[in-house]
Parts: structure tokens; sequence; C-alpha cells
């Protein structure tokens, strides 16, 4: 487990930049190290993980701060949005090196995979929520490879990096294909990776109006707004960029992974 005792205890006493107020450490640590959230907060089931974390806010919202119970809520809900991609994100990224992580959220998936940030030589995560990431700033700032910035990608030089990652993000973004073709436009042989659920294609033009007008108001739920993509649009978007799918991994039924490259690209290698 990333969190050793130790290391808690390093954090405990480190007080530069710490996010965490009283005891709030205490409890993020207990969690994910112990597992020792109450049963009920880490049912399976989305609805009742949605559903219970709508309850912890109320429950907890004396003694926390609002910004801690967003962070735990939300590393609670990534477990069933994107830990079944983890494994097999860490096998595609395993032989890349500069790796741009677009959307980066609370960086469950660093913190989740300290070993893939040894293993390169430079990963950058960026979010455009300053809230989010204060948390795994602070988490992560003994590792010297990554780095956590409050950053837009159009003031990044997308030449450095080899790979860029979009997990649940990209039906955040509005015009994506717009970030996509200026991501090959400067760097035609960077690799895109995509790990979101995907949706039937006639639900999620019903589902799309909730997620964009009533998800951004509903604590909790505002982490998931956005389009609700299907996989035929996702490929438009990939289409419309002028770039092709790689490789795909249909992870189960609604949870996918698309490995895109610029048709323009040098590199003819399946990535
Ligand atoms: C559903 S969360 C996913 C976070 C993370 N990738 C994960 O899997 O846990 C979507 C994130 O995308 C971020 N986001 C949305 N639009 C963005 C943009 N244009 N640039 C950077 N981040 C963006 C949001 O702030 C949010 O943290």
């Amino acid at each position: 487990m990333y969190f050793t005792e130790k290391k808690c205890l390093q954090l405990m006493n480190d007080q530069i930049n710490n996010p965490f107020q009283n005891n709030e450490l205490h409890t993020f640590i207990e969690l994910i190290k112990y597992g020792q959230i109450d049963e009920q907060y880490i049912n399976y089931n989305i609805f009742y993980k949605v559903f219970n974390s709508f309850c912890m806010h109320n429950k907890f919202s004396s003694q926390f701060s609002k910004d801690f119970l967003n962070f735990v809520n939300y590393t609670i809900l990534y477990t069933t949005e994107s830990q079944l991609f983890e494994n097999y994100l860490v096998n595609i990224l395993s032989n890349k090196t500069s790796i741009l992580d677009v959307g980066c959220g609370a960086c469950m998936f660093w913190l989740n995979n300290p070993i893939l940030i040894e293993n390169s030589k430079k990963i950058t995560c960026i979010d455009l929520n300053q809230q989010i990431l204060k948390y795994p700033k602070y988490l992560l700032n003994q590792h010297s490879k990554i780095s956590v910035d409050y950053t837009d990608i159009y003031d990044l030089d997308i030449k450095l990096y080899d790979t860029v990652l979009f997990i649940e993000v990209i039906m955040q973004i509005p015009e994506p294909h717009k970030m996509l073709q200026h991501i090959w436009n400067t760097n035609p042989n960077c690799t895109i990776i995509f790990a979101h659920n995907i949706y039937n294609h006639n639900l999620s033009k019903i589902f799309t109006p909730f997620r964009i007008h009533l998800f951004p108001y509903l604590p909790v739920l505002n982490l998931a707004y956005g389009k609700a993509l299907s996989y035929q649009t996702t490929l438009e978007i990939i289409e419309k960029a002028q770039g092709q799918i790689s490789q795909f991994i249909h992870v189960d039924n609604t949870r996918k992974i698309f490995v895109a490259t610029s048709k323009k690209s040098t590199i003819h290698s399946i990535n």
C-alpha cells in the first residue's frame, strides 16, 4: 500500500502546503490504508455510493472542511468510476516516458500506482479545479518526477510529452476535437489515451441534458457533468481531429479505453 505508517507520520509533521485540517489527514489515511471507512460508504453499487456520499456530506459537514469531504467523496466514487481501468492503463503506460494527464482531478490513478511515476521520465497532471488539486499536490510532493498543476493545456509545450491521458474527462470539454487537434498539430507523434464510460447511443442523448444542466449543481454528481458519450460519439471526436484508433480495450460493458494516434503520425507501430 502506498501510504506506509512512516509516510503518514512524515506527512503529518510536514506543514508545508498541507491542505488537511485537524484530523482530516488521519481520516483519509484510515480510509485509504486500512479501508476503515464505514461499510455503507463502500458499497459497490454506484447508486448506493452516490446516495451514501450525500449522506456523508450531511453527517460530517460540521466536523470536516467542505473541500476535504469533496476529496473523500471523490476517492470513494473513484473506485467505481475508474479503478477498473487501472490495470489496463498501467500496462499501456508502462512503455511511455513523458505523460500529460489532462483533468487529473485528485490524481487517484497516480496515488494508486506510484511505480509508474518512478519508471517514467516526466509526468504532468493538470486540472482547472484548484480545490481538488491541493490534495494530490501535497500527497505527491515528494515525487520529483510528477508535478500537479493548475494549468490550461494551451499554456503547455505539448512537444514535451509522448502521451496525453484523458480519464473520464473528454466529455467535460466543449468541442473536444479542437483540443485533440491542438495536441496533434503541435506533436503529431503523440499518443492520446481516453478511458471513460460509454453509453448506448440513444441513452446518451437522453442522459446528456441531465449531465450538462443538472449535475453541475449537485454535490458529488458535479464530478460527472458533461456529455454522456457513446462509442460512436467518442470515435467521431477522434476522427474529427484527424486521428485513428490504434488500440481499443473493452474493459467491461460500459468502460472502454481508446488509444488514438494522429493520421499524420510518422510512427507506425501499434501503441
Ligand atoms: C470526472 S473528473 C475525472 C478526474 C480524473 N481524471 C479521474 O479519473 O479521477 C473530470 C476532471 O476534469 C477536469 N476538467 C474538465 N475540463 C477540463 C479542462 N478543460 N482542462 C483540464 N481539466 C478539466 C475537471 O475539473 C475534473 O477534475
